[in-house]
């Protein structure tokens, strides 16, 4: 069975945003950026840090790690410069009556 899990209303969420959100365990990280939302892991894989305390680069496509400043791909979560090397894990994200919804498990 699929679980998808209800993030927030589609409005609360603007270009350039980015949101935490926790469920169980997980701490994720959505965001929009061009347009498109995304959600990834919000705790860097290089070092513990809370990458919505970093910074959104919606030219790139990135979030940049605030401690270290790792830069990771929203799309992919792949690390795009040292020291981070291992990626974000992602989650499937969709857009349902007006509210966003991730994908976990
Ligand atoms: S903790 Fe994020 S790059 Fe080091």
């Amino acid at each position: 069975m699929e679980d998808w899990v209800k993030v927030c209303e589609e409005k609360a969420l603007k270009d350039g945003d980015m949101l935490d959100f926790d469920h169980g365990e997980s701490k994720i990280l959505v965001t929009r950026s061009g347009g498109r939302v995304y959600a990834t892991d919000r705790i860097c894989t290089h070092a513990y840090a809370d990458l919505s305390t970093g910074i959104l680069n919606e030219d790139e496509n990135t979030v940049t790690c605030p401690l270290h400043l790792s830069a990771f791909k929203l799309d992919s979560g792949i690390p795009q410069n040292l020291p981070a090397e291992d990626p974000l894990k992602i989650y499937k994200v969709k857009i349902q009556e007006n509210a966003i919804y991730i994908k976990l498990g």
